[in-house]
């Protein structure tokens, strides 16, 4: 074995050390890492064989070799455990970026407009409103209708020619004819009457369609409100006063409503109800024909065969029902002149209400 000199240990540890210290910095990963320490660091690396030159050194000389041999140690293993640190964050950084989930929603500036609700949704929550105010609950039914919901319990028997004025949506689903998509809300009607014993004061809003073609006035898909009162000595007198009560609710005090003789199957007598045109507040104008009303909607008196249907006895309850359209009731009130827009979903429309 060859004799160092102090020197040549010197100058062999210097070496280690500028070689480490260039790798380590170079290493870009921790593979590249762990195999420097074991090239350099462990108990068969360059250090370790270093060390063996000792033992053929004289023993003032090796105790000094030994001394530098083991700060260089040290110190080399304090650098490696530095970068090894610094990877292994970085590494764990990277991990976590690429796990991270960006759950917020990037909006710039002017872009930025709340949500709302459609003038239609917005329209029936206040008639919910002004209905709860006055008493009544609201209940809701089912948009796929059995005929026997829809027609023949509201007095309305096949070939009737008030099933001609709804031309309704049949469905492909049991015996033909059977169900439908439903022309109105007076169905619902039959449902609370059936599943409730009276006392009934309730409003029931939702969904109708008709095979309608879209037009200023028409959508098939439309939307209409139903009222239901049965009790002990209703009268037509408790009709008016509930239409007169809503109307004032929902247009203000310079509106005002009238009962003008109607017919519908399902009350008698029966009525349609209109209310002072909001656009000109009953001087005349073109949206009402220049009569300064505007037709609303149906009611009257629940007619005694209804009753029949659902198993309510005439002789004990009386009851009223009205019925008109939310769309309707809308396009007056903010003098929409074409009710298509509800359906077009253009922004500018609907971001004025
Ligand atoms: N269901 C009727 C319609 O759609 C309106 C109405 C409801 C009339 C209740 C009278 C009583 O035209």
């Amino acid at each position: 074995m060859p004799q160092f000199s102090l020197m040549e240990i010197i100058e062999k540890v210097d070496e280690l050390k500028g070689y480490f210290s260039s790798s380590l910095r170079d290493a870009g990963d921790i593979d590249r890492l762990r195999e420097l320490e074991s090239e350099v660091l462990s108990k068969k690396g360059s250090i370790a064989s270093l060390n063996k030159q000792l033992g053929s050194m004289d023993q003032d000389l090796r105790q000094a070799a030994g001394a530098v041999i083991n700060d260089a140690r040290a110190q080399m293993r304090a650098d490696y455990e530095a970068t090894l640190a610094r990877l292994l964050a970085a590494a764990r950084e990277r991990e976590l970026e690429a796990e991270k989930l960006d759950l917020s929603e990037i909006v710039s500036g002017s872009d930025f407009h709340a949500g709302r609700f459609h003038l239609i949704s917005k329209t029936r929550s206040e008639l919910e409103d002004i209905f709860i105010g006055m008493g009544f609950a609201v209940e809701e039914g089912p948009e796929a209708e059995t005929d026997w919901h829809n027609f023949e319990a509201l007095n309305i028997p096949p070939y009737h020619p008030a099933r001609a004025g709804q031309d309704s949506f049949y469905l492909k689903y049991g015996e033909p004819e059977s169900m439908l998509l439903r022309t109105h809300t007076s169905p619902v009607q039959i449902r609370v009457m059936t599943r409730q014993e009276p006392p009934i004061y309730a409003v029931m809003p939702g969904r109708v369609y008709r095979r309608d073609t879209a037009d200023a006035r028409h959508t098939p898909v439309f939307h209409q409100i139903e009222g239901l009162v049965v009790d002990k000595g209703i009268t037509f007198a408790n009709l008016a006063g509930a239409i007169e009560t809503f109307t004032k609710a929902i247009f203000g005090p310079n509106i005002v409503s009238r009962l003008r003789p109607g017919y519908f199957p399902f009350t008698e007598p029966s009525a349609e109800f209109e209310v002072t045109c909001a656009i000109c507040e009953g001087a005349g104008c073109r949206t009402c024909s220049n009569t300064g009303w505007i037709e609303l909607g149906g009611c009257g008196m629940v007619d005694p065969n209804v009753f029949g249907a659902v198993g309510i006895d005439p002789e004990v309850w009386t009851g009223f029902a009205f019925g008109f359209g939310i769309d309707r009731l809308a396009q007056m009130r903010y003098a929409i002149s074409d009710m298509r827009v509800f359906l077009d979903n253009d922004v500018r429309f609907l971001r004025q209400f």
